[in-house]
């Protein structure tokens, strides 16, 4: 198999801190991210240098945000920014190493018309808060068209992935349900495809690691959870399940724009960015599960619905964390009609509230005094 080198820019970074980080400073409340056009897919705050980083989906950049000065400002990203062949969508903080990954998908799996066109170019690339420089730009179309040859089915749709605890990163196709696993030096190889494989609907939108090493991720295709176990001897063997308690009309199940399990909760809560479900609410909602046994079985526990006050189109198509608090990224983006909606600025909204509501047993005993004390 032809195997494209990824294209190495910075000092590999190491891999160690799975498990703890210094405190950042107090944040609570919102966070108004004053930059004209983010249209923001998704967002991650670093634990590392404690500054927040959304990705600029039609910029093709990574805008940084440092919620305790205010400052904002752009990271080109070398070949993606400004350029039409991609969408900038996941943003996913690696605990093992510290930095910030970017999935460059291909902008026409997503438009004009979502799972129309899977064809176009796909970068996964790290980024160092700590040094301000890009590690590593990894072009992983050789694993595609491999695969698309052995397999006949489109691969497309990268748009989220998540790190283990030594460091690899885990990408996923939406359409076609492929996971790519990336190195830490940005070597790519195939990790996962469905046996058979499936049709070209939505399947994995989104994905995190559990502190025990568990790849989980969301599946509108099962319409359930799927787990993978890597430290397990079969890794890269999944196990399927599906959440019960939902309500009955609910039709699309995990058909998540992201997935994320704040840390807030252990691993035990886990927030769906369902976009494309309008019965509940206009604009979509967050479906919250819960998980008592590392996502072995789950329960949905209920929904926000995005009512964040910034209407019209304004969506969360991501929900991320900081050490102690959760986030709602407020995204105006051209869902119904065809152009770009041109902003001043940006919403990271505090839901931590309100996902505290829906999984009392699971808030930490120290925040719940913070509550009675209030
Ligand atoms: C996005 O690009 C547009 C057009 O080039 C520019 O006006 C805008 O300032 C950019 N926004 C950000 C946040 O980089
Ligand atoms: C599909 O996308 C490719 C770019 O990846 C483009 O060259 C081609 O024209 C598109 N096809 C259609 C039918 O729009």
């Amino acid at each position: 198999m032809k195997c494209s080198a990824p294209i190495v820019l910075a000092a590999i970074p190491a891999v160690g801190a799975f498990e703890t980080y210094p405190d950042c400073p107090t944040l609570v409340g919102d966070v108004t991210v004053k930059a004209a056009d983010i249209f923001p897919e998704s967002a991650e705050f670093a634990l590392s240098n404690c500054k927040f980083y959304i990705g600029s989906l039609n910029n093709g950049s990574l805008i940084e945000h440092d919620p305790y000065t205010s400052v904002t400002r752009e990271i080109k990203l070398p070949e993606v920014s400004h350029n039409e062949d991609y969408f900038i969508c996941g943003v996913d903080f690696s605990y093992a190493s510290g930095t910030i990954y970017v999935a460059a998908s291909a902008r026409y799996p997503w438009w004009p018309t979502i799972g129309a066109n899977l064809t176009g170019p796909n970068r996964i690339i790290q980024y160092s808060p700590i040094t301000d420089s890009i590690v590593w730009s990894a072009n992983i179309d050789d694993v595609i068209s491999a695969e698309v040859e052995k397999t006949g089915s489109p691969f497309a749709g990268f748009q989220d992935m998540a790190e283990d605890r030594d460091g690899n990163a885990y990408f996923i196709g939406t359409f076609g349900n492929i996971i790519v696993k990336v190195d830490p030096k940005g070597q790519a190889t195939k990790f996962y495809t469905p046996e058979p494989v499936n049709d070209k609907s939505y399947g994995f939108g989104g994905l995190f690691v559990t502190l025990d090493n568990v790849l989980v991720l969301g599946d509108g295709v099962s319409d359930g959870f799927v787990r993978f176990d890597l430290s397990s001897s079969t890794p890269a063997r999944p196990s399927f399940t599906t959440p019960k308690g939902h309500p009955e009309d609910f039709e699309e199940i995990l058909e998540c724009d992201s997935l994320t399990a704040p840390r807030r909760y252990n691993d035990k809560v886990a927030l769906c960015s369902n976009v494309l479900d309008r019965k509940f609410s206009k604009h979509g909602m967050i479906t919250v599960y819960t998980s008592d046994d590392g996502w072995t079985t789950s329960e949905f526990v209920g929904m926000i619905v995005n009512d964040f006050g910034q209407w019209p189109d304004v969506w969360s198509t991501a929900q991320f964390a900081t050490a102690d608090r959760v986030y709602a990224l407020s995204s105006s983006l051209p869902y119904d009609d065809s152009g770009f909606p041109h902003t001043k600025s940006t919403t990271l909204v505090d839901i931590t509230d309100r996902v505290d509501k829906l999984v009392p047993k699971f808030v930490p005993a120290d925040a719940q005094h913070a509550h009675e004390e209030l």
